[in-house]
């Protein structure tokens, strides 16, 4: 795999050469981590010029629960927090892969390509199996990763923008894209073997210093209004020290906020710190509590009027999925071409 330092040029010299899939499982409303961390990535990536898929990994929902709750209304929040952060749905395809057979089709061959020992050795879906709530690992759960691959390769995607946890999920659609190359492709390669473009966002915790996320409750949603987002601050966890400093290792919760705060006024979160100084938590509190409204505030009021129209979330996803659909069906093609099963 290539250097995020060296993808980066490739993409800024030739944006044109690269198509960037990238997705997440609708499970609630996308919080400042996700902006951060990559959905402020997409955008730029969109902007310099790149081809652009964003897939709502419906399916996925299904790996730890047996029924997803409220899944319709974390589909349009996902498709609303895209538009809001600038994903423009003239240029990039946002789609769920669940409306996609010929992608869900590409499952089984693909499935033939890897051993199961190969499957069992995922560490992001042991990890996952040891957090999970289910008391049986189902065959999804096992398999996801092999579909995660359908969703890359359908649309020949050779750019993905991930965090560091889907790096072996990553190298399995490598595997896959190789090995269909090697037994079916002596009419040249069908699949990119794609690269990850690793995540450079430093990681934010949620409010109560644990890792930020949807369920816990410690994250600001992009959707959260100003008071809402006054009040999750407010709580958040620091320590006695009154002087405010930026630093992560020793004092991971303080530095946290400096680092919010530092991020949504696009400085540097040393000098955030310094100006604060002997304010103490509670006006690092009224800093960040500032900073992400003034810096989520546009977002926020192209939420709202989004939001509005229901009826343009559906457009959009049912623009999306067509453009996905036909992008796999001429993909399915191909791949029954090369497997010399081209009777249909
Ligand atoms: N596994 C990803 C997550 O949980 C979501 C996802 C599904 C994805 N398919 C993908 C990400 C393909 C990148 C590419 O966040």
């Amino acid at each position: 795999m290539h250097s995020t330092d060296e993808l980066e040029k490739r993409v800024h010299e030739e944006p044109g050469r690269f198509r960037v899939l990238t997705g997440d499982r609708p499970t609630g409303r996308l919080h400042l981590g996700h902006y951060f961390g990559t959905l402020h990535n997409r955008v730029r990536l969109q902007d310099l010029g790149v081809e652009t898929f964003v897939l709502i990994a419906d399916y996925q929902v299904l790996t730890d629960r047996d029924i997803a709750d409220d899944l319709t209304g974390h589909v349009e929040e996902l498709v609303l927090d895209h538009l809001a952060v600038g994903i423009d749905p003239e240029r990039s395809t946002i789609f769920a892969h669940s409306a996609v057979p010929a992608l869900n089709q590409l499952l089984l061959p693909f499935l033939s390509l890897v051993s199961v020992a190969e499957l069992g050795r995922n560490p992001t879906v042991k990890d996952e199996i040891a957090h999970s709530r289910q008391a049986a690992v189902s065959g999804l759960m096992f398999t996801y990763p092999v579909h995660q691959a359908a969703d890359i390769l359908f649309c020949k995607g050779n750019l993905v923008p991930v965090g560091q946890d889907q790096l072996p999920h990553l190298e399995i659609t490598r595997t896959v894209a190789r090995r269909f190359n090697e037994r079916y492709g002596a009419g040249g390669p069908v699949f990119p073997v794609p690269e990850a473009l690793l995540s450079t966002a430093p990681l934010l915790l949620g409010t109560d210093g644990t890792k930020m996320s949807k369920s816990r409750g410690n994250a600001v949603a992009l959707a959260a209004d100003a008071d809402e987002t006054a009040r999750l601050v407010r709580g958040a966890k620091t320590d006695s020290r009154r002087r405010i400093t930026y630093e992560p290792e020793l004092r991971p919760e303080v530095s946290s906020l400096v680092l919010l705060a530092a991020l949504c006024e696009g400085g540097d979160p040393w000098r955030v710190a310094e100006e604060i100084g002997d304010g103490g938590a509670a006006a690092l509190k009224r800093r960040v509590t500032e900073a992400v409204n003034t810096r989520l505030a546009p977002i926020r009021a192209r939420r709202a009027a989004y939001a509005e129209d229901r009826g343009l979330v559906r457009d959009v996803l049912k623009a999306g999925n067509e453009r996905a659909r036909a992008i796999a069906e001429a993909t399915l093609k191909e791949v029954r071409a090369a497997m010399n099963a081209d009777y249909h």
